[in-house]
């Protein structure tokens, strides 16, 4: 609709993210002019997380905010994503203000919504199936970085891990034909783009249709076929998350052994390091299988950064449970872990168990791991001093004026000094100093050839 402006805003994972560059993709084809301005927009779309009970909530708060700001001006309000699929009709209840509320697989039928709701229809729902043959184009201009890009190739989720809302929220696994992964990463390459990260709740369980299987490229799995045929495309760096244990396969690291452009960084979440929690997790491995994983990540040719997540306080775990999570933390000597209090999500199965593990006792597991875990980051991340890094050079530093900040193959954030002529190159940066989650180095050459950096 011409001239109506829409302001959006992107809550929770990276596939929300890439599910942002698509719909504004869209809506400005369709004639709207996209705006940072909350508070003057004609549109306002909140595309939201339903992952834990903070996330879902932020959603509320915002609508509340941008109300109040208006004075009476009220827009068009739009929900999006997981809150949307899963809450459905049940939002125009809940919060009257809401006029669209578009699910997860709505991404493309979003402009005519909006303009249907600018016409006057009122609360209108679409929690469908996507469309048969729907294009995923993205324009360049919309990407979150225009170095970098997020090329989702499986979205939805079948492992169904007891806590978990993500199955529901983004329904059963499907997988993006190769074909058109590769054509994308292929135009990301001419349009100048540096770097792309395969993305998916679980990359590694990637299963295209037989039919559209890619000839030519060796592989034990589907997935690390795919990664030795976008790595062939010869884009600078490839990364690729989230990984998950059970399907993890050691064929991934020797098609990382064997590509200098796919990057050396796997982030496996294990969740719990205590056998019993995993099984009431359903998470279909054992502490000793996640370790033969790591073991496999470990003895690469390159060192792979390992990063993962941990849930802490899940329904009956004990203090002796939770000392083994410690302990397998310990052993793994993460480059970065994400850790997160248990949060009951309704509707999985984990919510018909007692939520027992007062919230006290959570926030103190919680505070024992990080502290464990920052000084294992001390360790790993002051290994790094004195080595050379090729930095992918994304911006100037916000708080500090000459100084660049980039992230390495490693997924490491990198900061140090230099001219803003920089940014969008690769350059290479010897590491000085370690902080609690970045490295601040030297650049020492600008003009280096990307594949010769080994770390
Ligand atoms: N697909 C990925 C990540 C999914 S969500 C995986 O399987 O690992 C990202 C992280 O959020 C999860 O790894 C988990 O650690 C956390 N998470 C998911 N549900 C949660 C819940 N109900 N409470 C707390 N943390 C949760
Ligand atoms: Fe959720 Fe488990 Fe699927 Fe990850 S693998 S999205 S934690 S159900
Ligand atoms: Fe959140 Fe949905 Fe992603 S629940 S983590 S936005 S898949």
């Amino acid at each position: 609709m011409k001239g109506k402006s829409v302001y959006i805003e992107t809550f929770g994972c990276q596939m929300n993210v890439a599910d942002t560059e698509r719909a504004v993709t869209l809506l400005r084809a369709a004639g709207y002019e996209l705006t940072k301005q909350d508070d003057t927009a004609d549109v306002v779309i909140f595309n939201t997380c339903s992952v834990r009970a903070r996330a879902e909530q932020k959603v509320f708060n915002r609508i509340g905010e941008v109300r109040h700001k208006r004075c009476g001006k009220e827009p068009l309000i739009a929900v999006t994503g997981c809150v949307a699929q899963l809450k459905g009709e049940a939002l125009f209840a809940q919060t009257p203000a809401i006029s669209v509320v578009a699910g997860t697989r709505a991404t493309d039928r979003l402009p005519d919504l909006i303009e249907r709701a600018l016409n006057g229809e009122q609360k209108l729902l679409d929690i469908d199936e996507r469309r048969k043959g729907e294009v995923w184009d993205v324009s360049p201009v919309e990407r979150h970085s225009p170095y970098v890009a997020f090329v989702p190739i499986i979205e939805g989720c079948n492992k169904f891990c007891s806590y978990c809302i993500v199955p529901f929220s983004r329904g059963r696994e499907q997988s993006r034909p190769p074909q058109e992964v590769i054509t994308e990463v292929r135009r990301l390459r001419e349009e100048g783009f540096r770097e792309v990260h395969l993305i998916g709740q679980n990359v590694n369980s990637y299963r295209p249709p037989p039919e559209t299987e890619l000839e030519g490229f060796a592989g034990a799995t589907p997935f690390s076929r795919l990664l030795r045929a976008v790595a062939a495309t010869g884009m600078e760096r490839v990364k690729f998350t989230t990984s998950f244990p059970r399907d993890f396969h050691p064929d991934i690291v020797r098609a990382i052994d064997e590509f200098d452009n796919l990057c050396n960084w796997v982030h496996l979440p294990v969740q719990s390091g205590c056998d019993r929690i995993l099984r009431a997790m359903r998470r279909g491995y054992k502490v000793a299988d996640y370790l033969a994983c790591v073991e496999s990540i470990k003895s690469a040719r390159r060192m792979i950064a390992l990063t993962s997540d941990i849930i802490v306080g899940y329904p009956g775990e004990t203090s002796d449970e939770f000392a083994e999570t410690i302990l397998l933390v310990q052993q793994c000597q993460y480059d970065g872990l994400y850790i997160f209090k248990y949060s009951e999500r309704s509707g999985t199965p984990a919510a018909n168990f007692p939520n027992d593990v007062s919230d006290i006792e959570k926030t103190k597991r919680f505070m024992a791991l990080e502290s464990v875990q920052r000084n294992i980051q001390r360790k790993v991340y002051n290994g790094y001093v004195g080595r050379k890094l090729s930095v992918l050079v994304e911006k100037g530093s916000t708080r500090h004026a000459g100084q660049l900040t980039g992230h390495s193959k490693c997924n490491k954030v990198i900061n140090f000094t230099g001219s803003l002529d920089f940014v969008g190159e690769t350059v290479e940066v010897c590491i000085l100093e370690a902080k609690e989650n970045s490295l601040y180095g030297k650049i020492i050459d600008s003009r280096v050839d990307p594949s010769s950096s080994h770390r």
